[in-house]
């Protein structure tokens, strides 16, 4: 490694790096096979030797590239991706060189179109040692998307300087507040995106469970390290953005669909404090008119925080979840994992054979603590502190007999007798340990009664690694197992350390937890889960965590939203208004503005913190009507999307350069979004805000906002208003249909009004749209989404001078699914007065009511209705 003077350092705008590896610095090749390398080390690796012969293979699978680089009998995360082979107009090329005139190995990744580099390791630096893994390349652009979890101030990655991105699963809530905080949150995301500079996209993913990060600078360059496993990299061609996304949940895994009531607005707090506090929250809001689908409880309805109990203060809440149920509400309600060790459910666990995180030896368990316990006491579980009063177990959802995961989905059943909540919401689960603390002799240990863990030797080598990743070091006093469990511990039933699986606790809590759901609701349901990892969308959703009511945070959820989209997890929301600190009304209001168009779209509070439900203030209140009112009106469509997500693997909300990658002015774009193709919402998201600064591609665009209601859109940028008491800016685009229902207080009143489809002209264009519909809640077996029984309905419009030609085709009808009738008919920008009589509906010619059809020449807009 070469240092450099540290006046070269303060005096970087850049924030240069004070350390660099010289070009020279990697490995040669000892061997070449059939798309195989044997590599030999060269220079010296300074966090442990490097492994050599080093393996390289490269393969395709359909039109993506997978690498990998390391030997097999390095740890890959067990998670299981389906890897199916995506197609692409477009393929990808592997090359190997050699860095300059040196022998050491490099190669590159190019598309073959175009020939851009997309991936050029010749820039150096390779190292793999068994605890320092570290490549690095050079990028094509500076337009990169993506790696989390991270708060993003803007949506493009500033590769002006250089950033260091940690990616290890944390308890630590989003800090929006701070100019750049690259904290690493609750999951862990290896995967980015580039626009090339001609508008074509690629993606790269790299499947390591272990802590690791990226660092991103103005080569334009990356470094990807990580401290275990291997590098198993997918690279995906695209070439559309929408294309990239979709070849890469193609290799993880598709999202689950949400049962259609997830898609109604959420209300939650922590602190409650009674079954009898909630209802009050409940019922003020439902009497406010706002449209209402999943009241929650947050751990104040556990008793003493433990797992599957209710306390006192919430006796009849079986009977109350009843009541929600005959008014077509939901519950959902939520599980920490970590059990309290003396309980009955914690018995059940050790009868059950299930495992829970343990100390690798005997000798290394705390028996001072461990004896008070007699359901623990002979066993090496590793004990910590969460909420319940006295010690808690992490079950081990990787257990290899799966006895956990059976245990734990009984646990769930035999709660879900007394409570029949509809979802769960699991918290915790990087997993969250209060207050581990640091040992250096056993005398230290004893007189702590805290979890702690060691930090000088022999068996620190896993909890104090030679280069724990700036996840650790950005943060003074801080371990990698700090707030969380130590790394030396043991999981997957004793045969891995936790040092490799801790970013899969969350992942493989939701598996567990999505996995029981037919045996605990029986029907459809939703799992959120805090701490995420790739392919955990196929078992729940996510919530961007412990934000602040505060309006940066506000305008970092949009960025947020985003990228889990990207990650394959669609079904993401912020806390509305706020989770930390005091809310106040105009951004509770504007926060419920935009949150109407979270796909999870869910108020919630901190304890001690005043309420901030939309029906405490009147204007909150009636701008929550408003924006929900307008999500309840859409939501056919918006399902439709989340249905187009889990069975083609497509992103539900998008930015704006997913659909006009080649408009330059979109890959800046943070604070606008797209639901699908087809919306446009331009949120405010600044105090005092009265207009939105938004840009509208070269596109047709009608405003939706009732003032301006079918008004057509200049391109590039416009100030809109952004009225605090009416919709927040949405726009249509021209060409598509639209489906959508009136909207009523619940969704399930609202699914049951006719459908009515919205159709948007665009000059010399035909437009077309699509309707998924099922009956919402029942569950899908195996996830095999194409038998399940559905109405698909795929609609196209031609207009003409003579009238119009809509066509509805029934790609799959099943007569399970019983769809109300399709009553309304709205075109927007309709040149002129059209001739009702030339109307053909599904290729005949219908006569229409002409009592019930109307043009409007100054809007453009036509009603057809039955
Ligand atoms: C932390 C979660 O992030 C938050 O949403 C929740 O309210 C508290 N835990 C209490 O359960």
């Amino acid at each position: 490694m070469r240092c450099m003077s540290s006046k070269l350092k303060n005096d970087s705008p850049t924030g240069t790096p004070w350390c660099y590896y010289p070009t020279e610095s990697g490995f040669t090749v000892q061997s070449t096979g059939t798309n195989s390398f044997v590599l030999a080390a060269k220079t010296p690796n300074p966090y442990g030797t490097n492994i050599s012969p080093l393996n390289v293979k490269y393969s395709s699978n359909g039109a993506t590239l997978l690498l990998t680089i390391g030997n097999d009998d390095r740890y890959v995360p067990p998670v299981n991706i389906p890897k199916k082979p995506s197609t692409s107009t477009e393929s990808l090329k592997f090359t190997s060189g050699t860095i300059g005139s040196s022998d050491i190995f490099s190669f590159k990744v190019t598309r073959a179109s175009t020939g851009a580099a997309l991936w050029d390791t010749s820039i150096g630096g390779m190292q793999f040692a068994d605890k320092f893994i570290q490549i690095a390349t050079y990028l094509p652009t500076k337009n990169i998307y993506g790696f989390g979890d991270h708060i993003h101030k803007k949506i493009k990655h500033n590769l002006d300087r250089y950033t260091t991105w940690p990616m290890f699963a944390r308890d630590i809530g989003p800090d929006s507040g701070s100019a750049l905080s690259t904290q690493n949150l609750y999951g862990v995301h290896p995967f980015y995106m580039c626009i090339e500079s001609d508008g074509k996209a690629h993606g790269v993913f790299i499947l390591n469970s272990n802590a690791q990060e990226v660092e991103t600078g103005p080569g334009p360059h990356l470094l990807y390290r990580t401290i275990g496993g291997r590098i198993d990299m997918a690279f995906f061609p695209g070439p559309t953005p929408e294309e990239v996304i979709n070849q890469y949940l193609q290799h993880i895994g598709f999202p689950f669909l949400p049962a259609y009531w997830a898609l109604g607005y959420q209300l939650c707090r922590w602190g409650y404090g009674s079954l009898d506090a909630m209802k009050t929250v409940i019922s003020r809001n439902q009497a406010a008119g706002i449209p209402l689908d999943v009241p929650y409880a947050d751990i104040d309805y556990m008793n003493h925080y433990e797992d599957f109990t209710e306390g006192d203060n919430w006796s009849g809440f079986p009977a109350y979840t009843q009541q929600l149920h005959n008014q077509g509400l939901h519950l959902i309600v939520i599980f920490d994992p970590a059990v309290e060790v003396d309980y009955s459910s914690f018995q059940r666990g050790i009868n059950a054979d299930a495992m829970f995180i343990e100390w690798a030896r005997d000798d290394q368990v705390p028996h001072n603590i461990q004896d008070q316990y007699p359901m623990a006491k002979n066993t090496k579980i590793m004990l910590g502190n969460v909420w319940p009063e006295r010690n808690t177990a992490f079950p081990d959802f990787l257990d290899t007999q799966n006895n956990t995961n059976v245990w734990w989905a009984g646990e769930f059943a035999q709660f879900h007798k007394t409570l029949p909540f509809d979802g769960m919401w699991i918290d915790m689960n990087e997993p969250s340990n209060f207050d581990t603390g640091t040992y250096s002799s056993m005398e230290e240990r004893l007189a702590n009664a805290k979890l702690s863990c060691p930090i000088s030797g022999p068996d620190s080598s896993l909890d104090v690694p030679p280069y724990p990743t700036q996840a650790v070091y950005q943060r003074s006093g801080e371990y990698l197992f700090s707030k969380t469990l130590c790394m030396l511990g043991k999981t997957a039933r004793r045969s891995r350390n936790f040092y490799d699986t801790k970013n899969l606790y969350g992942w493989s809590e939701a598996r567990a937890t999505y996995q029981a759901i037919p045996q605990v609701t029986g029907k459809r349901s939703a799992v959120i889960s805090r701490s995420t990892f790739p392919s955990s969308g196929r078992y729940g959703g996510h919530w961007l965590g412990d934000n602040t009511a505060r309006w940066e945070d506000l305008q970092t959820s949009v960025i947020g939203v985003m990228e889990f989209n990207m990650f394959g997890i669609p079904y993401v929301g912020s806390d509305i208004c706020g989770f930390n600190g005091k809310s106040n009304e105009e951004l509770c209001l504007r926060w419920h503005q935009f949150g109407a168009f979270s796909p999870f779209s869910r108020d919630h509070n901190s304890e001690g913190m005043p309420d901030q439900d939309p029906a405490v203030w009147p204007s909150v209140a009636n701008a929550a009507r408003i924006a929900l009112g307008f999500r309840y009106y859409y939501l056919p469509y918006l399902y439709s999307l989340h249905y187009n997500a889990a069975r083609y693997g497509h992103t539900v909300i998008r930015p704006l350069f997913f659909e006009y990658p080649k408009d330059e002015e979109t890959l800046e774009i943070s604070e606008q979004f797209l639901w699908g193709s087809a919306l446009m919402i331009a949120p405010a998201l600044y105090q005092g805000q009265t207009t939105v600064h938004a840009y509208f591609p070269s596109d047709t665009w009608y405003s939706l906002q009732p003032e301006t209601y079918g008004q057509k859109m200049f391109s590039g940028f416009n100030d809109v208003n952004a009225p605090l008491s009416s919709l927040t800016p949405v726009f249509v685009r021209g060409g598509f249909i639209l489906p959508r229902q009136a909207a009523n207080t619940t969704t399930t009143a609202s699914r049951l009004n006719p459908f009515e489809v919205l159709i948007t002209v665009k000059t010399n264009a035909a437009s077309s749209g699509e309707l998924y519909y099922d009956n919402g809640d029942d569950i899908i077996p195996n996830d095999n989404i194409e038998q399940h029984p559905r109405v698909h309905w795929q609609f196209s419009f031609t207009s003409s001078i003579v009238g119009g030609v809509f066509t509805g085709n029934c790609e799959t009808c099943s007569t399970a699914v019983k769809p109300p009738t399709l009553d309304t008919i709205e075109i927007l920008g309709y040149p002129s007065a059209p001739n009702f009589s030339g109307f053909k509906l599904d290729g005949s010619s219908v006569t229409l009511d002409m009592s019930k059809t109307s043009y409007d020449a100054s809007t453009q807009r036509v009603m057809i209705s039955s």
